[in-house]
Order: C-alpha cells, then structure tokens, then sequence
C-alpha cells in the first residue's frame, strides 16, 4: 500500500496575517500567493473577505493568478459573510468557502449566547447556504478542542449530511495536549457514521508550543488535513508550521505519510514571509531558523564532517537551506548577489537590484563579510526608503557622558522638508523628541529593540519598535550601521503608518 498524501492548507494570508503589523498589501500577497503555489501547497485560504475591502480585492486577485491550489475565503455562519466569500472567489479555478461557528460551551454561552441546538442549526444553515454557491465547502467547528467529543461528532455528521466536503477541528487555544487531541479525532472517525464521506482537518494553535506534535497526532488518528502558515505566522504564539510539520512526516517515513510539498523551496518561501511581514524569524527556529543547521562546538563540528547523520536529521539541501560557507564580501559579483538574493526569496532586477548591490558593497566595505541577516536588512531598509511617507533626510548627534544629547534632524513629508531640534537624556530620546515636534500623532511608545546582526561593532544594527494609539499598534523598522539613524528610520515608518 502507497503512502497516504496528507492535504497541506496554508493559512499564512488569513490566520497568519492576523498578527499585528504584519499585514500585507494586495501585491505582497499575491507575491506570497505564487510562493506557495511553488511551494506546492494544496489550498491557500487567502482571507476573510468580509472583513474589509482590501481583504476582499486580496482573495479576488489571488485568484486570478494562482492556478493549481484550490483558493479559499473565510467567513462566519451569516450569510453575508457568505455572499462576500463567494463573489471574491468568482475568478478562482478551484474556489472552498470555509464557514463556521463556536462549538465549544466558552464559545456557545459566552461569545455567542446561544444554545447547543441552535448551534447545530446555524452549522447545517451555513454549509447548506454556502453549498449554492460553490461545490467544496470546508465548516470549521471553532475551539473544537474544548469542545466535547459527543456533541463535536454530532456537529461534523450534521455538516458532512449538509453538503460539507472538508471539517476542520481547530484548537482554536492552543489548549490540547497531543494524545487528547489525536484521541478526539480518533472519536469522531469511531462516532460519526458518514466521516467517510468528508475529510477531517486539523487547525492548530501553539499557546503551549504543542501545535505540531498535536497536528501530527491529528494525522496519525486519521486527519487528511493540515491547516498551517509558513514560520508559524499567526496571532498570538501562532499555528502550525508548515515546515515543522512538513519535515516530520518527510523525515519519519516509517508512519507512512507524503504530502506534495516541493521541500527545496520551504527556505526561500520562509524568507519571503518573513521580509514582507517584517517578522524575524528567531535563529533557533526548526528547520527554517539561521542556527538549525550551524553547528558550533568543536565535537559537533567534528562528527558532522566525519558523516553529516552524527548530527543532523535533516540535509539543509533539501529543505532548500543555502551551503553555510557562501558568505559574500567586497568582492562578490552582481551575479553571486543576485543568486544569494534569490535564496533569500528577494526576485528584482535592473534599477533595484542595482541599488540593492550598491547598498551591500557599501556594507561589505565596512565589514569583512555580509551575511544573510544583513542582506535582509539591507532589503528592507532600502525597500523603506522608496516607499516610506516620512523619509530622514538628515541626522546630527552630540552627545556625550556629561551633557544632555542634542539632535538635529531633517524629515521630509511629502516632499517638503521640515527641520526639527531636540534635547534629551540620550541621543534617542533627544532623536524621537525631535521627530515628535514634525510629526505628533498622540501616539506613544510601546517597545522598542535594538539588535546587532553579528555582533561586531562595525555591525548593521536592526530596530523594531511598536506604537500604540487608540488601542491600535503600528510597527516599524528601521536599519543601518549607525544605531542612532536606524532607530529614527523605525519611528518614521511605524509613524507614517499611522498617519
Ligand atoms: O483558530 C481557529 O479556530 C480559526 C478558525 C476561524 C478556523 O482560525
Ligand atoms: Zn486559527
């Protein structure tokens, strides 16, 4: 008997981009569309269509240019949400609505203030209405995982009679441990006489860092569905990772799984979400993390070379990770550049690229080598520049450890240039004092971080910081090997997205 193929939906686009500052513009995210459709996932679910206009243009030109995933459009169990979906997806090749309500009895009596009975009924209402419009309709049972397993199975058998192709049990709170949760799918293949007529998914959460080992769980009790983002994007601690879950069933051939995932290209589709949604990936990060397959202590080193299984499960290679001894210097052509760039998941050429390699020499000028983190940050740096609504235009610093610093700075905002000094108790403080007097939106500053990419004191220096107004958050980022400017750069780009 061939292995059973495990069907991947990415929610990188809706539940991933939930996360707060990391959304994407319409272009980002058909930019990320074709990434995945490279990547050979199965379903894209590309947005929430209803809830708001942009997300709606979003799903409708995802599906005009992906062509082999199946594209689908989340809504709640109103029939509104429904009507939206299904006009966004009119373009699409293969379109799924997937529709759904709150199973749980937090969900039942406390956001929804209903009964049990009447839950049932919204259920079997949505799919049947979804079901008008379009063949393959997905019903997601939210906080499955705490709901119980006798009143879960009578929802799925009622929504599988409804017309549902696919259910999706989500633990919406991350809240399952793995034998609990791969027991409640086991149940519902035990108790729900037509299960087989549907295919049973797995929507995962990682509030306790469990979302994979349960996902995993999911599949060995019989799920043929895997809901995930790419890095683990969601809101909170996140979903399922794709890569995660991907790697583990490559990697454990004995329990007999495949899914249609192109490995080689998981590095580069890892990067390309992680620059558009300004999200580092943190270095320890399984598979797709810069320390997943460095080994640095003298003994690991040593074994690796004596025969690379010693210590590694995985080959970088197939995962599409770049050979660890390519770093670039001064003397790095454009082609090697654009080669490395492409690994990075960066495709520009002519004028940008040009700019990019100008940028990179100028670094690798300073430094002796450039790697890949610094490669990012040139990116995004530069792709800020271009873009940004407030741009530095110039930046003078005094400061010193007996008298207060004093900053000097020239922002322009709408191609007038405005002028601004300040003092402080640092050069910082004194810098975004002086951005205040240009710009003062009433917002305040809620994180700020600074981080060195290598360490060197010749480093480019990364800095991410968080506004928050009217209860909402604005995050920006900023680079370059003065620490000072990079910061203003992060308060200029997390500003001109508030205003
Ligand atoms: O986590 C969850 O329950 C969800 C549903 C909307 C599918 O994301
Ligand atoms: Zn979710």
């Amino acid at each position: 008997m061939g292995n059973k193929v495990i069907q991947v939906f990415d929610t990188t686009l809706r539940d991933g981009e939930q996360v707060p500052g990391a959304q994407l513009n319409t272009l980002e995210k058909i930019e990320v569309a074709q990434a995945l459709e490279r990547l050979g996932v199965n379903v894209i679910e590309a947005g929430f269509p209803v809830s708001s206009p942009m997300d709606f243009q979003s799903v409708s030109e995802i599906c005009k240019v992906v062509k082999t995933p199946t594209i689908c459009a989340l809504t709640r169990a109103v029939e509104k949400d429904i009507d939206v979906a299904a006009d966004s997806l009119k373009h699409a090749r293969y379109p799924r609505i997937h529709t759904g309500i709150g199973t749980s009895p937090y969900h039942i009596q406390y956001k929804l203030n209903s009964t049990r009975e009447e839950i049932l009924e919204r259920a079997v209402k949505a799919v049947r209405y979804a079901r008008q419009y379009v063949e393959d309709v997905q019903f997601y049972a939210e906080d499955a995982g705490r709901t119980d397993n006798d009143f879960l199975a009578r929802v799925v058998e009622a929504v599988i009679d409804a017309g549902a192709s696919v259910v999706n049990i989500p633990d919406t709170t991350g809240y399952t441990l793995p034998a609990v949760f791969g027991e409640k799918i086991n149940y519902l293949y035990d108790h729900v006489p037509n299960v087989d007529k549907a295919r049973i998914s797995v929507h995962c959460h990682n509030d306790l860092g469990m979302a994979t080992a349960n996902t995993v769980s999911g599949i060995i009790n019989g799920a043929g569905q895997v809901e995930v983002t790419m890095n683990g994007v969601g809101e909170r601690a996140g979903n399922t990772s794709l890569e995660e879950v991907v790697m583990t069933l490559e990697s454990h051939s004995d329990l007999h799984f495949d899914t249609s995932i192109q490995t080689e290209q998981i590095y580069e589709t890892s990067r390309l979400v992680s620059r558009l949604m300004r999200m580092p990936v943190q270095a320890n990060k399984a598979i797709v993390g810069r320390n997943a397959f460095a080994h640095s202590s003298g003994i690991h080193q040593d074994g690796v070379l004596k025969h690379r299984e010693n210590y590694e499960i995985i080959d970088p290679k197939t995962v599409g990770v770049p050979e660890n001894s390519m770093v670039l210097t001064a003397r790095s052509g454009r082609a090697a550049f654009r080669h490395r760039m492409k690994k990075l998941g960066v495709t520009v050429n002519g004028d940008l690229l040009e700019g990019y390699y100008q940028k990179f020499l100028e670094i690798a000028d300073k430094q002796k080598q450039v790697n890949d983190d610094h490669l990012l940050a040139i990116v995004a740096d530069e792709h800020q520049s271009n873009e940004a609504y407030l741009k530095l235009r110039s930046l003078d610093v005094t400061c010193g450890n007996n008298k207060d610093a004093v900053v000097n700075l020239q922002v322009e905002v709408e191609q007038e240039v405005q002028h601004a000094e300040a003092t402080g108790n640092g050069p910082i403080d004194a810098a975004f004092k002086a951005v205040k007097q240009i710009v003062h939106n009433g917002y305040s500053l809620d994180e700020f971080l600074v981080q060195a990419i290598t360490g060197g004191s010749d480093d480019i220096g990364k800095v991410h910081v968080q506004l928050e107004k009217d209860k909402k958050l604005y995050y920006g980022f900023g680079s370059d090997t003065d620490i000072i400017t990079a910061s203003v750069k992060a308060l200029l780009d997390a500003v001109g997205k508030l205003i």
